[in-house]
């Protein structure tokens, strides 16, 4: 047995004996004696860690690091221009954090309350973020490439009281005003429940500034004093919520809590990275994702290590862009997603050839399938082929890694997110709930709680267990699909629900449907994934106009507006097709199946439409795409 092995065999078998010990990767105000308290049984359904103990996140990623080590880089800042990188030090942290806690406290923020962050990848993303933390709020982050209608959305679905954003962002030859999009949500909010909008000067762009709601955050910082007490918190109360979304209906408020989430994402971190002292690390994702709270703030800062956190795009002034900041600031530890990779392929090797990235160790991956020729190239070219790369899966409900290899002593297979983590107990079932016994596929399932996962849906207790636990009654269901070989390895297929990863934004057909449903002409519409070679997955829209309507050419462009404008720029299809109906069972309901398949031109293989109420539509469908192509 190796020693994951070994560790793995115990972490399942004693878990309150597992975590207790790892727990102390954290300093906790009142130490806690209840370990586990769960069930994922409706009788008594439960998800309670480490409850009776309290702590408080910011002062485990900032205080007792800066008290430690106050002079250690916590975040290099790269900017979008070349040359313009500054390091903030723990020291330094701790003072910005303070600052910004009492902004907040002095504009009435209390425990409790939640707090919406829409900004760029600056460091007073996460001087917001620890703020809200270290005094007791419940932060918001809304990714900044969302639209003002989603942000308001979300803003009305937690009662938001306060919006903190900046003036805009730079991303490689883009400005992108942020403050506006916040002018135009708070207007399209129902419900007004945002008295605050605290700005952040950054590129020092006019805005318009709305007397006695809107203040510019160092006019407010100026005046403030460096040092801030901590709100003792308990091991449950609330840390953030999250959006993101699901198969049906509105994005779901994914709440994440204090003690088990830092336990986890720290642990998780320090392992699956095998962080030393000396590193220096980088990840790549959007704070506005959960990779960015995991592990590009919390678990790192947790753990003392220092980060960098670029604000533009990886091909801005050109594609070894993102290589260039690696031999810079020496980067030892990089987590990127799938989606960057295989762009970065696709630009040819000159980019990678004027660098040299000797200083990388360790090589992450996350949030798509890494095919094994992304996976190799990852491999021999950016690690020079000496670096172990962590394929990790897990979600925004699970908190941190699940599903990794250890960096040291296991086998690596191209394409495959190895095994479990410590305390993970991942199973196979068919689609009755049967469970499969080794090689295999299926649906993948969790069979325990561990104490990264999601507490509940913020406000909707009932659709956190419908959502979640009801399909295979005592298990986390994933609704992703997996495979696994003879030696136990996992591989990831895909989602088994109506959601979409595009690039690693995960999307949900209903939201797309129903933002092009929006426009006047379109009276139904369907929208399914299709294999792309950079982006993973892509969007494929069938639309019907209303009986009347003239097929115009601008409507394509029309209904991409509304996307924009409902969801954002990212959430756009790149196919569009307008149809005379779709393929649907005779109950009524739309067959995406069979809509995949033709998308992605896989007519052969259709299968059976003899159950659908209308199967000539099928032959009609391939033959507007055919003639599209
Ligand atoms: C979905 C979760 C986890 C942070 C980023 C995405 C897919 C995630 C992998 C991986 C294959 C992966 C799954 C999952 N996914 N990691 N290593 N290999 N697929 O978080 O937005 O909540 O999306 O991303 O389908 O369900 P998310």
């Amino acid at each position: 047995m190796t020693s994951y092995d070994q560790d793995y065999q115990r972490s399942i078998t004693d878990p309150n004996h597992f975590w207790k010990e790892k727990a102390q990767i954290l300093d906790w105000i009142k130490p806690f004696t209840v370990i586990k308290n769960t069930s994922f049984h409706k009788e008594d359904f439960r998800i309670k860690w480490f409850e009776d103990g309290e702590l408080n996140a910011c002062y485990n990623c900032v205080d007792r690091h800066a008290n430690k080590t106050p002079n250690k880089t916590a975040f290099i800042f790269e900017a979008n221009e070349l040359g313009n990188a500054r390091s903030i030090s723990f020291k330094d942290l701790l003072k910005e954090v303070c600052k910004f806690s009492n902004v907040l406290k002095s504009k009435g923020v209390q425990k409790g309350d939640v707090v919406t962050i829409y900004m760029p990848m600056i460091p007073e993303a996460a001087y917001a973020m620890l703020a809200c933390s270290r005094i007791g709020a419940i932060h918001n982050v809304v990714f900044g490439g969302f639209s003002a209608s989603a942000l308001a959305s979300r803003v009305d679905d937690c009662d938001s009281n306060m919006i903190i954003t900046a003036d805009a962002s730079v991303r490689g030859p883009k400005t992108i005003s942020l403050k506006e999009t916040v002018d135009v949500a708070l207007e399209e909010s129902k419900k007004n429940t945002v008295k605050t909008v605290i700005t952040v000067k950054h590129i020092g762009s006019k805005c318009h500034m709305k007397e006695g709601r809107d203040f510019w955050y160092y006019d407010l910082a100026k005046f403030m004093e460096t040092t801030c007490p901590i709100e003792p918190m308990k091991s449950e109360d609330p840390l953030f919520i999250l959006y993101t979304s699901g198969s049906t209906g509105k994005p779901k408020g994914v709440l994440h809590t204090t003690g088990g989430y830092l336990t986890y994402v720290a642990f998780t971190h320090k392992t699956i990275f095998d962080v030393k002292e000396n590193d220096t690390y980088w990840c790549t994702a959007d704070v506005g994702w959960i990779t960015g709270h995991s592990y590009g703030v919390y678990g790192p800062l947790a753990n003392g290590t220092t980060s960098v956190m670029y604000e533009g795009i990886p091909t801005y002034p050109d594609a070894s862009r993102i290589w260039k900041i690696i031999d810079t600031h020496k980067v030892s530890l990089f987590y990127t997603a799938p989606t960057a990779i295989r762009s970065l392929i696709s630009q040819g090797d000159e980019y990678t050839q004027t660098t040299t990235r000797t200083s990388l160790r360790i090589l992450g991956s996350v949030g798509e399938p890494l095919n094994p020729e992304a996976w190799q190239w990852y491999h021999d070219v950016i690690g020079n082929g000496k670096c172990p790369i962590v394929d990790t899966w897990w979600q925004t409900e699970t908190g941190g890694m699940m599903l990794s290899p250890q960096p040291h002593g296991m086998n690596l297979k191209p394409g495959s997110v190895d095994k479990p983590f410590y305390g993970v107990k991942p199973e196979l079932v068919d689609n009755k709930g049967t469970i499969i016994i080794g090689k295999g596929s299926g649906n993948l399932i969790i069979k325990d709680s561990w104490p990264g996962q999601m507490r509940g849906i913020y406000k909707d207790q009932d659709r956190f267990f419908k959502t979640y636990f009801s399909r295979f009654p005592g298990s986390y269901s994933s609704e992703d699909g997996a495979k696994r070989d003879e030696e136990g390895y996992y591989w990831i297929t895909g989602r088994v629900d109506d959601i979409i990863n595009v690039s690693g934004h995960r999307i949900g057909t209903a939201e797309v449907e129903a933002a092009i449903n929006n426009h006047f002409d379109i009276a139904e519409s369907a929208v399914v994934g299709v294999p792309h070679l950079i982006k993973g997955e892509s969007l494929c829209a069938f639309v019907i106009l209303k009986a009347g309507s003239l097929k115009s050419n601008s409507i394509k462009g029309e209904v991409m507006q509304i996307i924009t404008r409902d969801i954002g720029s990212f959430a756009k299809p790149d196919t569009f097709i307008v149809v005379p109906s779709l393929p649907k069972t005779r109950s009524g309901k739309i067959m995406r199946r069979i809509l995949r398949k033709i998308a992605t031109g896989d007519h052969d293989n259709i299968g059976d439409i003899s159950t659908l109420s209308n199967p000539r539509i099928v032959v009609k469908i391939i033959e507007l795409m055919d003639h599209k192509g």
